[in-house]
């Protein structure tokens, strides 16, 4: 238990600072045990308040004080006050320099915020509130100034110096040590600070901006991984061309670099100029990287590139508007990604992880709206609902203004703000200034919490020719919030007829028809829209591309759901539909599996399997994502007490079963895409991505007959595979099947192969990490022993508990609750080493109003126990509270 409690920091308790930092010199001078740092601020009062001097509280956290001095004057001790957060003192003009040393031990900080080791290398990670575990300092994002950079290291062990903007000078020093200096022109927030010092290799490589300017881009990495950086290179470049051509954005220094770390809290971070990456999120070959971590990497080196605009030269006012960089620039690298690959396959994806994930988020005790009105740790609102639903809200702007509209007004946004410090109100803004739209009721979605429900209901007059679309739509209760008023949403419809033609939609009113498909802009609680001239009775295809993220409900026939699975001209509406019918059938064999070994199911969904199978000419990546059933996941989401157990063995049940239906066209299929993989070279490309995803998604399926031959056809793809995509989809069949020598010795060799390679060494924890064969957790807790294991490092923490936790659904629910409480001891073990880390991991036993009554209390007993430890850290401390508040 904790003695003290962390405060709220409360959105409407918004004050300019009192104080500015115009300009910033530090320099560092690192040592294997300490380091030290020397900060000279250039301070000012801020012009915008009143001429009073109120005292100043500079924040800095577990900083030994050294020295400090205002104009070069050392203070005594009874000039300032130190607290364990701040330090404060009284200043006596306007303007004033504050010089201060402090003295930090970067090798003993494992929680990697602030100035930390990693791998034997120095790095850097500010954001939300770690430049206060450098330096005394005005840490918050409003407080915006120019930084100029000096590093003092041993040459030999840390070659490479890195900061933020451009090199002006470097130099040696005595004793075997060097120095270098960065001065960044652009003025910035100390969450974008960086620092690197380290034994790095780098690809270079060049950029010519739209007005012909010549960009030095390089990637830092440890020597070992110098051929792994080509892939985020062409991403980096792609990602620099799309701005400019769809943005208009240009990048604004001469030189822009990405340095690789192994121990990384999260993705990626876009510090100015030197961009700090999780190497998981960089490094990418085809031999070690599967072909979602090659999109992992496009879409996260895009993510940060685009931050220099969203993110940097516009900032955020406080960590309240955390989703104006974040939503927006999420939307911005999800429609990178689409151009770049195949655009309904993101979406698909994308959605999925939404309805998964945030659905998850929205529904639970951590509930938040996508502004947030108050948290205590900020680093517990880097969450789902800030980033993917922050990212369709803007999305929903994007479709409700147009194109054309939306560039006019993020062009304003740009040009308006540049160099500022803003609010998601200033984004609106711009957008109702181009748009000339009110968005007023619109900025709902920034301040509501909850997934809306959008009930539909349909009427056709044959007499009249008119049809009509009833939509009601409602938000449930979140925390703190009830009684929501009506959203604006953002309904893309079309009415198809019995050829699954699109039938044009004229709405009652309107002199001429529009052809195919509209967005129906629903705002109040309760709404008709009368469609005239409509000249037979129409299907609905509603919410296409998933116009908004809301959950729908129509009913719909399940002839009505294999008419649209088959017919939709919406490629996305055509998976939705696929996805509601296997959910349908999945349901009904949910409530079989306790009262019978064969529970019947409806056999239209084996049947219309089987004609996609054979339709010769049904894209492969669409046929990928119609296989794939609805995850455990979000089934489990569809229900108000799931009964997680009940659900995994129902998915198994139907997968078998679709297994032996199909199994011989999905073995010729099988075999002709393995063929194709055989004889192409591998290539990161969205053709290639969708032929390897279906083969090894008919692998799984086919697995589950547990034919030998098939067997032997596994096996051969996990020994001659050219690339990890096909290796490991292979290892995976193994490790769910009951052929356990293959298993083993499949593992051993994979292990021997790459036990130098961390980042596939967690590929192969997560898989056996994953699987849901009995005695998991025994498999788990010996995965923890093996030497590859770290706690120390979140990605190692990611690939066993994590996986562990979020996909290996009838051993993390185990009925006896070993699951829950093994998770328990892991999140109170990592409290003490990495807070952030420690608070991420207990999210799935936050979700337990979600479960059965026995689930919820297994569940609750597990976050209780963790409530009674001591020294808990906010960060865990937060998340506890308000899970077991409800
Ligand atoms: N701004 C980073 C991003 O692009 C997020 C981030 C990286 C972060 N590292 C972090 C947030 C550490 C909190 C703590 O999304
Ligand atoms: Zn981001």
């Amino acid at each position: 238990m904790r003695t003290e409690q962390p405060k709220m920091i409360t959105l409407s308790d918004y004050r300019l600072p009192d104080y500015l930092i115009n300009e910033t010199h530090l320099t560092f001078e690192l040592f294997e045990d300490y380091a030290l740092v020397h900060a000279r601020l250039l301070m000012q009062r801020n012009p915008h308040l009143d001429a009073h001097l109120p005292l100043l509280a500079l924040d800095g956290q577990h900083l030994e004080l050294v020295s400090i001095a205002v104009d070069g004057q050392p203070l005594s001790a009874v000039d300032y006050r130190l607290s364990d957060s701040h330090l404060e003192l009284q200043p006596r003009q306007n303007t004033f320099e504050l010089s201060s040393t402090v003295r930090i031990e970067p090798q003993k900080n494992t929680a990697l915020e602030g100035l930390y080791k990693s791998s034997g290398m120095f790095c850097t990670q500010c954001e939300a509130q770690g430049f206060r575990k450098i330096t005394y300092y005005l840490d918050r994002p409003d407080v915006m100034s120019r930084f100029t950079t000096t590093i003092h290291a041993e040459k030999k062990r840390y070659p490479i110096l890195l900061s933020n903007g451009n090199p002006i000078a470097d130099g040696e020093d005595e004793h075997g040590r060097h120095w270098a200096t960065w001065e960044d022109p652009f003025k910035k927030p100390a969450y974008l600070f960086a620092i690197v010092a380290g034994d790095l290799w780098c690809v270079e490589d060049s950029f010519t901006t739209m007005s012909g300017r010549a960009v030095a881009l390089r990637i830092y990495v440890e020597p070992e991984n110098i051929d792994k950086c080509q892939h985020a290179m062409d991403s980096l470049k792609n990602a620099m061309r799309w701005d400019e051509e769809v943005y208009g954005r240009e990048y604004d220094l001469d030189i822009f670099m990405i340095v690789a770390v192994n121990d990384f809290n999260m993705g990626a971070m876009e510090n100015k100029g030197l961009n700090i990456f999780n190497s998981s999120c960089v490094l990418a070959k085809a031999e070690t990287a599967t072909d979602a971590a090659h999109q992992r990497v496009e879409g996260v080196v895009a993510h940060e590139y685009f931050h220099n605009w969203s993110g940097n030269r516009v900032t955020c006012r406080d960590w309240f508007q955390l989703s104006l960089k974040e939503g927006f620039t999420v939307f911005r690298d999800s429609e990178f990604s689409a151009d770049m690959n195949s655009r309904v396959v993101k979406r698909i994806e994308d959605v999925a992880y939404l309805r998964t994930h945030q659905f998850a988020e929205d529904a639970g005790p951590m509930a938040h709206p996508v502004r947030p009105a108050q948290y205590m740790e900020i680093s517990n609102f880097y969450t789902l609902t800030i980033y993917e639903k922050g990212a369709e809200v803007v999305r929903m702007l994007h479709t409700l203004l147009g194109a054309d509209t939306f560039r006019k007004g993020s062009d304003l946004y740009f040009e308006r703000h540049d160099g500022q410090a803003v609010t998601c109100d200033d984004f609106i803004a711009a957008m109702e200034a181009v748009s000339g739209i009110d968005l007023e009721q619109f900025k709902r979605w920034y301040s509501q919490a909850g997934t809306p429900e959008l009930q539909v209901s349909d009427s056709y007059d044959a007499a009249t020719q008119t049809y009509q679309l009833q939509v009601k739509q409602s938000c449930p209760d979140t925390p703190e919030q009830s009684n929501k008023l009506p959203f604006v949403i953002p309904l893309s419809m079309a009415l198809l007829n019995k050829q699954g033609a699109a039938l044009p939609l004229q709405l009652q009113g309107e002199s001429a028809a529009v052809l195919d498909e509209r967005v129906l802009s629903v705002t109040e609680a309760e709404q008709t829209f009368t469609f005239i001239n409509v000249a037979e009775q129409p299907l609905p295809s509603l919410l296409r591309g998933f116009s908004a993220p809301v959950q729908l409900r129509f009913d719909y026939s399940r002839d009505d759901l294999l008419f649209l699975l088959q017919h939709d001209t919406d490629g996305f509406n055509r998976w939705e539909a696929g996805q509601q019918l296997a959910l349908q059938v999945l349901e009904e064999v949910v409530g079989q599996i306790y009262d019978t070994d064969e529970p019947m199911f409806d056999t239209r969904l084996v049947d219309v399997f089987a004609v996609l199978l054979q339709q010769e000419d049904l894209d492969p990546a669409m046929l990928a994502e119609f296989l794939a059933l609805p995850s455990t996941g979000y089934i489990i989401e569809q229900y108000v007490h799931a009964d997680p157990l009940a659900i995994y063995q129902a998915r198994e049940h139907v997968s078998n079963q679709l297994a032996f239906a199909l199994k011989e066209p999905m073995l010729a299929r099988y075999q002709a895409l393995r063929k194709a993989s055989l004889e192409t070279p591998y290539v990161a490309q969205a053709t290639d991505f969708a032929r390897r995803r279906l083969q090894n998604m008919l692998l799984a399926y086919l697995m589950r007959t547990e034919d030998l031959d098939i067997l032997d056809a596994c096996v051969d793809q996990f020994g001659v595979a050219d690339n990890m995509t096909e290796r490991l989809a292979a290892l995976a069949c193994l490790v769910n099947s009951p052929f356990t020598a293959e298993t083993e010795q499949a593992l051993e060799s994979f292990a021997e192969r790459f036990a130098d390679d961390p980042l596939v060494m967690d590929q192969w924890f997560s898989v056996q990490a994953a699987a849901g064969l009995p005695n998991g957790l025994e498999r788990v807790l010996h995965l923890l022993h093996h030497p590859a294991f770290s706690i120390k490092n979140p990605n190692k923490v990611r690939a066993v508990v994590g996986a562990f936790s979020t996909q290996n659904t009838p051993n993390f629910h185990a009925i006896d609750g070993s699951g829950y409480a093994f998770l328990a001891d892991k999140v109170i073990k990592l409290d003490a080493l990495n807070p952030q880390m420690a608070a991420r991991m207990l999210s799935p036993l936050t979700r337990w109003q979600r479960f059965d009554l026995h689930h919820q209390e297994m569940m609750q007993i597990q976050l209780k126990r963790i409530r009674s430890c001591n020294d808990l850290s906010a960060d865990l401390f937060e998340v506890l509270e308000k899970s077991l508040a409800v």
